[in-house]
């Protein structure tokens, strides 16, 4: 597979987003298991994400804030090389609110589509995400439909919105 979903270290105008090394693996669990991310992402196992780090068709990217050189967030993509199709399957920020979501994602979209030669952009969220939604449909991500009662969570069944971007909408943006 191709070798760009490897060894990158993309830069946005406050962040360097860049592979995760094994040693991050504890911070990305920590950021799994945290009370306010919890509910929105799902939780990898150790082992998990040392084989999404060895994985050509997975990025398993943590998110560095340039100003402290702290790590804020990562990502963990997911190629589907034969339909050119890039799953976000998970995005979180422990510095919320500031914008870091929204200017990584862009970044991260972006390169899908012009780098690695993505035809399609999609995640799925709950419908009790309320800090999600609004940022996926700001990015003009399209609502492809409802996954009805598909998570059995810890309170009860949940729903999941599919929500798609495709490279024409993203190049006409
Ligand atoms: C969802 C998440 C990744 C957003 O990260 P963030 O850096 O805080 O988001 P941003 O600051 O870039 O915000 C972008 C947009 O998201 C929405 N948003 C962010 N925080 C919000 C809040 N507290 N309430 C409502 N909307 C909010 C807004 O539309 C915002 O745009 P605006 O600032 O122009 O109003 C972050 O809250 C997080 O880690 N949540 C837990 C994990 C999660 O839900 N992951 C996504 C699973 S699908």
């Amino acid at each position: 597979m191709s070798i760009i979903l490897k060894n990158l270290s993309l830069e946005t105008e406050r962040t360097i987003i860049k592979d995760a090394l094994p040693s991050d693996i504890d911070f990305i669990m920590e950021m799994e298991n945290d009370k306010d991310n919890k509910d929105f992402v799902w939780q990898g196992t150790y082992e998990d994400h040392q084989g999404e780090i060895n994985d050509p068709d997975y990025m398993l990217l943590v998110i560095v804030e340039k100003e402290s050189l702290e790590r804020i967030g990562f990502f963990l993509m997911h190629y589907n090389v034969k339909s050119k199709s890039m799953e976000i399957r998970r995005i979180a920020i422990n510095k919320k609110g500031l914008g870091y979501a929204r200017e990584t994602l862009r970044k991260m979209i972006d390169f899908s589509f012009k780098e690695v030669g993505a035809n399609r952009v999609w995640l799925d969220c709950y419908t009790d995400n309320l800090r999600g939604i609004p940022l996926y449909e700001s990015l003009a991500f399209k609502r492809e439909g409802i996954l009805r009662e598909s998570y059995l969570s810890d309170s009860g069944f949940k729903d999941q919105i599919i929500f798609s971007i495709l490279k024409a909408e993203w190049t006409r943006n």
